[in-house]
Order: C-alpha cells, then structure tokens, then sequence
C-alpha cells in the first residue's frame, strides 16, 4: 500500500517536472517579477516603463528562471524570444480565427510532444535508402517505424518489401491520417496504426525503426533490451543511445547525420 503511494507520487512529481510545465512556471514567475517592476517603477520615479523594456524584462527574467530550473539549452533562446514573439503578433493585429486555426494546426501535428519531447520533423529519401539495404534479404520481415509522421518511411520499405509486413506507428492525429490516405492511394500494403509505441511489444518485431529525440532514447533502450528478440535489429535516425556503442553507424548526406544500428 505505501509502495503503491510512493509509486503515485513519483509519476506526480515527473509529471510536474515535465519541461514544458517548467517553462511555463518560468514564463509565471517572471510575470510577477515584471508586473510588478510595472507598477513600482512609475510609482518611485514618475516614469512608465516603455513596452519593450518590458517585454525585455519578461524574456530574460523566463529565461534566467529557465536555467534555474535546469532546462536544456534550447528552452532559453525559446523563453527569451517568446514574449517578443506574442508583442509582434499582437502588433499584427490578426483576427482570432487565424489563432485558432493555427493552434489546431499545430495541435493535431504535434499532439502530445510535451510529453514525448518528440516533435514532428521528417527523415527522407536518402535515409530510407540505407534502412531498406539495412534489412536482411534472406527471409520475409516484421518491420515496424516508431513514431511514423506522414508514413515515407513504411511506404516506401513497404513498396520495396513486399515479402515483409511493415507497420509505422503513430501518436499524433494529422501524420497518421495521410500516411492512412497516402496508404489508400497508392494502394500500399504499408500498415498504419494510431498509438503511442510504448504499448508495443516490440517483441513482435524482427527491426524497428526510430527517428525520435535525444530526450526518448534512454526509455527507448530499457524497452528494446527488456523485449526485442535476439537476432532482431534496433535502426535509429541521427540520435544514438548514451553510452551504448552501435554497431552500425553510416553517415547520411550532406548534414553528416548518422543512422545508428544495434544487432540484439
Ligand atoms: C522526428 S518524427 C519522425 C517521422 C518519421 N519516422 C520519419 O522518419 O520521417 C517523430 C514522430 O514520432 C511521433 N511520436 C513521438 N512519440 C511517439 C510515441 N510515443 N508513439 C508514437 N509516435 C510518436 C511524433 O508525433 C512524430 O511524428
């Protein structure tokens, strides 16, 4: 029973700990602090702070506070930049549809990345390429894309497989329906399903293939080493595994962005 609330309590307290929960706590914090610079100032020397010294005051302030709260990197420039973002847009004096639709948008691409950390930005061609010569020829696979966006990827293996079964899972909304209308169109016999590949057994699964973030890839291992099969192949875009040594490791294209690989 304790360990049970234990066990509840420590999902809260990652839960709370999320980085964009952080961020915005930021974003609070550093209102209050220029709230109240807003008022005191004009109070105790007959001068308003002009607009810009405010939304100034709000970027930095999030962003000293950011760093407190041991954000990456990345969330700084964001923080500081966020304020003055929201002062222009403003100043464009759009209508609010246009907000709306944008928050959609933005909403069914990218659904639950503030809790994956993981965005939707595509891999391509060249990339595909180098997973399809990966595959083993000598027997028909399971292949599945974690995290599949707009289904490149398992069309085109699909299409160059068709002794194999591939599948791209994916969580959020938009991606997976056109890579299911994409599917449908080009009469593919690629898979598409809507989920999170955390309820996978990737034991099902003869290579799995990631593009996903530096955030996902420790949990992505603990799950790949307390499931996949031996024999089995673990493919991912451009973000290695801290402090596991791939055995494949072949560069892509220009950008010099790696395709790591790890025979289970
Ligand atoms: C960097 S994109 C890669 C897209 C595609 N694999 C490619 O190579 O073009 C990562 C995708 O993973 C999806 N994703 C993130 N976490 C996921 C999860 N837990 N389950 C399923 N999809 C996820 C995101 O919505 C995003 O579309």
């Amino acid at each position: 029973m304790v360990r049970e609330a234990s066990g509840e309590q420590r999902r809260l307290s990652r839960k709370l700990r999320l980085p964009i929960l952080l961020a915005l706590w930021a974003q609070c914090l550093s209102l209050f602090i220029t709230l109240t610079a807003a008022v005191v100032f004009p109070a105790a020397a007959g001068v308003d702070l002009p607009a810009w010294v405010l939304v100034l005051l709000q970027g930095v302030g999030a962003a000293v506070m950011s760093r407190l709260f041991k954000l990456a990197p990345w969330w700084l420039p964001m923080q500081l930049a966020f304020p003055l973002a929201l002062l222009l847009a403003w100043s464009l004096q759009l209508p609010s549809t246009v907000y709306l639709a944008a928050f959609l948008f933005c909403l069914l691409l990218y659904w639950t990345t503030f809790r994956t950390q993981v965005p939707f930005y595509p891999s391509g061609p060249l990339v595909w390429s180098m997973v399809e010569e990966l595959l083993p020829r000598d027997r028909p696979l399971r292949v599945i894309d974690i995290g599949s966006g707009f289904g490149g990827m398992a069309l085109r293996l699909a299409e160059r497989r068709p002794d194999s079964t591939v599948i791209g899972i994916e969580v959020a909304p938009l991606p997976w329906l056109c890579s299911r209308l994409r599917a449908a169109c080009r009469h593919s016999g690629a898979q598409f399903w809507r989920g999170d590949y955390h309820e996978l057994d990737f034991g099902d699964f003869d290579v799995v293939f990631a593009y996903l973030s530096p955030a996902a890839m420790p949990a992505l291992w603990e799950k790949v080493r307390a499931e996949m099969r031996s024999g089995s192949l673990l493919l991912s875009y451009e973000f290695p595994i801290p402090e596991v040594q791939s055995q494949i490791a072949n560069r892509c294209g220009k950008r010099g962005t790696i395709l790591y690989g790890w025979h289970i």
